[in-house]
């Protein structure tokens, strides 16, 4: 698959995901097979009066390549000047969100509420294309509220100069619940020349090939798919590389991550903020398993590496239970 000028041998990228997609989280997924990642949404408007936090968002690495990020905003000069700001780090493709549902971003007229005024959503696009010297894409959903302009927001995304879209198979007013719709991707696939990305219940090997072959896109986006579970990565490439149907980790292999996971984020958050971070990875870690209701109700109130190592060893004894579990979000 090609991105602009990005070539990718696997069609499969770690999606953006805010709250997750940190550096130690991204290069744990590269150690699985994971080629390309995208950083956490970053807002142009933040950046511009310089938040602490934006650039918390920002840490990475050589070997953390090649890299995508993405933009939320749906203001040209927020937007440029983020643009020009980002331009040391030579990100490997620039996106902007107008897939986020969330209320708190709708209502300032971002994210997916960009996709109510498709030639606002085009110029914007524009002007990212002629400032960017890296790839711009976009990420949409198939719709706000229903999917009749689904083709039309992407023809019109497509008219920016944009090297490739995302499309998230569901409404903004769906949120994460409901069905992806295929159809709606099919369509987008079938009108533009650009690549297209699916994204949407990506969780296994059968899902990311159901999208492609129901839909005809170049690639899909992993989100929930990979949260406690990197081995996607593995499974997905060995999938695309060689048609090979690989099984899940053994249970000493997945403690075995978790403790290089949990030493990662205390390296580089500290004990304190590592931990408060990690939590919720324990809990996405025994997704698939028996007899976890107690290690999980623990894992929101450890404080200490040592407390949390304790938890993670207590873990090795409980057994999967039917392995497609492992892939559905608890
Ligand atoms: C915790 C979380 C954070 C997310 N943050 C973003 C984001 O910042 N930008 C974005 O475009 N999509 C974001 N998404 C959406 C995902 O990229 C993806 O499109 C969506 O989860 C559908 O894929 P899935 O059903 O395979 O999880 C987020 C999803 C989750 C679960």
């Amino acid at each position: 698959m090609q991105i602009g000028n990005l070539r990718l041998t696997l069609p499969a990228l770690l999606a953006p995901m805010s709250g997750i997609t940190c550096l130690p989280y991204r290069m744990l997924n590269r150690a699985f097979g994971c080629e390309c990642a995208f950083l956490e949404m970053i807002n142009a408007r933040a950046l511009h009066y310089c938040t602490k936090r934006t650039h918390q968002l920002m840490p990475t690495q050589k070997e953390d390549r090649p890299l995508g990020v993405q933009l939320l905003g749906c203001e040209q000069r927020y937007v440029c000047y983020a643009i020009e700001r980002l331009r040391e780090y030579q990100f490997d493709i620039l996106d902007l969100n107008a897939a986020c549902p969330r209320r708190k971003i709708v209502t300032r007229g971002e994210g997916a509420a960009l996709l109510k005024d498709p030639q606002r959503l085009r110029d914007l696009l524009k002007v990212m294309v002629n400032t960017s010297t890296q790839p711009v894409t976009v990420k949409i959903r198939i719709g706000w509220d229903d999917a009749k302009s689904a083709r039309d927001i992407a023809l019109y995304a497509q008219d920016s100069g944009i090297a490739a879209l995302f499309v998230h198979g569901r409404t903004c007013t769906q949120s994460y619940s409901g069905t992806v719709d295929y159809g709606a991707i099919r369509e987008i696939k079938k009108s533009l020349h650009i690549p297209v990305i699916g994204s949407g219940d990506i969780f296994s090997v059968p899902q990311a090939k159901r999208m492609m072959d129901e839909t005809g896109v170049d690639g899909v986006l992993v989100a929930r798919g990979a949260l406690g579970n990197p081995w996607i990565f593995a499974q997905l490439r060995a999938f695309f590389k060689g048609g090979l149907t690989m099984g899940y980790p053994e249970i000493t292999e997945v403690v075995c991550v978790m403790k290089d996971h949990l030493d990662a984020f205390i390296a580089l958050y500290g004990e304190r903020r590592g931990i408060l971070k990690y939590r919720k990875f324990l809990i996405w870690y025994t997704r698939g398993f028996s007899r976890v209701k107690q290690i999980r109700h623990r894992a929101q109130q450890v404080k200490t590496q040592d407390e949390t190592v304790a938890l993670i060893e207590e873990f090795k004894g409980c057994a999967r239970r039917y392995p497609s579990c492992v892939t559905r979000p608890a």
